[in-house]
C-alpha cells in the first residue's frame, strides 16, 4: 500500500538563470514554508559566486548540470525567452518539475512540445509568473464569483511604464528572440483578464507601436479581446517613460525606477548610442553595483500602484471594481467600499501564490492552475496581438482553455 503524502516538507528548487527577474522570486523563497532553494544554474560566473556567498547553495554552469542533481525536484526556469522550452524539456526529461516565466515561449510549436514533455515524464509545469497571481485580481475574480456586483460585463487594462528605458540585454531588443513589450509585458494582462474572463477568448485586434528610434523594438501595443460570451476587454501597455502610471496615485513615487530627470538622462543616452546596456543589465542582477533591494525579506505590504499590469477596471451589471491601496474598490448601488487584502510583502507581490501552486501540485498531487495548456492560450492571444498588428485585422482563436476553478 502506497503511504500518503508527507505534507510538512518543503520542495527543493533549483533556480536556472539567476537574472533580474528571479531575483524577484527569490524573498518569497526566503520566507516560504514550502519551497527550499538549494541550487542555481547560470553562466555568469559573478552570479554563481554571490548565489554561493550569500545562499550556500549549489552551484551549476549549465541547466543539464543541475538537473542531473538529486536534491533538485523542480527547477524554476528564469532564462531569455529564447530558452524557455529548451530548458523545460531538458528538465522534464530528467524527471524534475518546472516553473517558467512568462512569455512561456516564443512559438505556439514550442509551447506543445512544453505540454508534451511534462506528460511524458509525468512532471508538473506550471506557467508562473504573471501579475494575474496578485492577491488584488484573485480578489477580483472571487468578487465577480460571488455574484454580488452581477454579471461581468466588460473589463480594461491600461500600463503607463518605463519598460523601455530599463536597461535590456541585446535579446530583449530582438523580436526574434521573444524581446519587446508585447511579448514581455502582454502576458501579465492577457493572463489577468482571461483569469477574471473566464478564460476564452474568440477573437483578437491590436496595433503595435515601435517609435522610440533608441530602441530598436516594440514598446507598445494597443489590443481589444472579446471573449466567447460576448464580454469586450481592452488592454494597452506603453513602456515610453514619458507618463508613468504609478503617477496617478500619490504614493506613486515608492515604485519608480528612475526620477523623472533620470528618464531623461536615459532617452539621451540611448538615442546617442552611448550607453553600455550588457554592462547596465548585468549591474542590476545580484552582486552588480546596482542590484534593486529585492534579495532581502521584507515583511510590510508595499501600496499597489499601477505598474507593468496597469490600472485594471472591471464593470459588472450592478457596479464597478478597481484597484485600491491595499485592496478593491467596489463601486455598487450602496456607494463606494473599500474591500482589504490581507497579507504581507510576498503575498501583495503574488510571488508566495506562486510557491504554494507549485507545492500544491507537487506534494499534494493538486491540479496546476496555471498550467501547460493555460499558459499556451495566453501566448496564443499574445501572438494574435503581433499577428493582428502586422496583418491589420482581426484574429481567431482556437487553443482556449477555460479558466480553472
Ligand atoms: N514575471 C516577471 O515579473 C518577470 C520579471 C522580469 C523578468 N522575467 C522573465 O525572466 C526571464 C529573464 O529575464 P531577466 O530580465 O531576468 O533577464 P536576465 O538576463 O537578467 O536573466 C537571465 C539570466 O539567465 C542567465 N543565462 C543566460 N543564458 C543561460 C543559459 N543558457 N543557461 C543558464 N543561464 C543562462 C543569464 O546569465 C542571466 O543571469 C525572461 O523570460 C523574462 O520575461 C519575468
Amino acid at each position: 500500500m502506497n503511504s500518503p503524502p508527507r505534507i510538512d516538507r518543503k520542495v527543493r528548487i533549483g533556480v536556472v538563470g539567476m537574472g533580474v527577474g528571479a531575483a524577484e522570486i527569490l524573498p518569497a523563497m526566503a520566507a516560504s514554508d514550502k519551497v527550499e532553494l538549494v541550487a542555481v544554474a547560470d553562466t555568469n560566473p559573478r552570479v554563481l559566486e554571490v548565489f554561493r556567498q550569500r545562499y550556500g547553495g549549489r552551484t551549476y554552469n549549465d541547466i543539464e548540470s543541475l538537473c542531473a542533481d538529486p536534491l533538485v525536484e523542480a527547477v524554476w526556469i528564469a532564462t531569455p525567452n529564447r530558452f524557455h522550452a529548451a530548458h523545460t524539456v531538458i528538465a522534464a526529461r530528467h524527471g524534475k518539475h518546472v516553473v517558467v516565466e512568462k512569455p512561456m515561449a516564443i512559438t505556439m510549436q514550442e509551447a506543445e512540445q512544453m505540454i508534451e514533455a511534462s506528460i511524458r515524464h509525468g512532471i508538473k509545469l506550471v506557467c508562473g509568473h504573471t501579475q494575474s497571481f496578485l492577491p488584488h485580481v484573485q480578489a477580483m475574480r472571487r468578487i465577480i464569483r460571488s455574484g454580488e456586483v452581477g454579471r461581468l460585463c466588460a473589463m480594461h487594462v491600461w500600463a503607463y511604464t518605463d519598460w523601455l528605458m530599463r536597461p535590456r540585454s541585446a535579446d530583449e531588443l530582438d523580436i526574434e528572440q521573444g524581446g519587446g513589450v508585447p511579448y514581455r509585458q502582454a502576458p501579465h494582462q492577457v493572463d489577468t483578464l482571461r483569469l477574471l474572463g473566464g478564460g476564452l477568448v474568440r477573437s483578437v485586434r491590436a496595433s503595435v507601436g515601435q517609435w522610440f528610434k533608441g530602441r530598436p523594438i516594440p514598446g507598445y501595443y494597443s489590443a481589444f479581446m472579446e471573449f466567447e460570451d460576448g464580454t469586450p476587454a481592452t488592454l494597452m501597455h506603453n513602456g515610453h517613460g514619458y507618463f508613468i502610471g504609478a503617477e496617478l496615485v500619490p504614493w506613486g513615487h515608492q515604485n519608480h525606477h528612475y526620477t523623472p530627470e533620470q528618464r531623461i538622462a536615459v532617452r539621451r543616452d540611448l538615442l546617442a548610442g552611448t550607453s553600455d546596456q550588457d554592462r547596465a543589465k548585468d549591474d542590476l542582477r545580484i552582486g552588480g553595483s546596482a542590484e534593486r533591494g529585492n534579495i532581502t525579506t521584507k515583511s510590510k505590504p508595499k501600496p499597489w500602484v499601477p505598474n507593468d499590469l496597469g490600472m485594471l477596471i472591471v464593470s459588472c451589471e450592478k457596479g464597478d471594481l478597481r484597484q485600491s491601496q491595499y485592496g478593491i474598490f467596489v463601486h455598487d448601488d450602496t456607494g463606494t467600499r473599500d474591500v482589504p487584502i490581507e497579507g504581507n510583502a510576498n503575498t501583495i507581490t503574488g510571488r508566495s501564490a506562486e510557491l504554494d501552486e507549485l507545492w500544491r501540485a507537487v506534494v499534494l498531487d493538486q491540479p496546476v492552475r496555471h498550467s501547460g495548456p493555460w499558459g499556451m492560450a495566453t501566448l496564443e492571444v499574445c501572438l494574435a496581438i503581433m499577428q493582428s498588428a502586422r496583418e491589420r485585422r482581426e484574429i481567431r482563436l482556437s487553443h482556449q482553455v477555460v479558466a480553472p476553478e
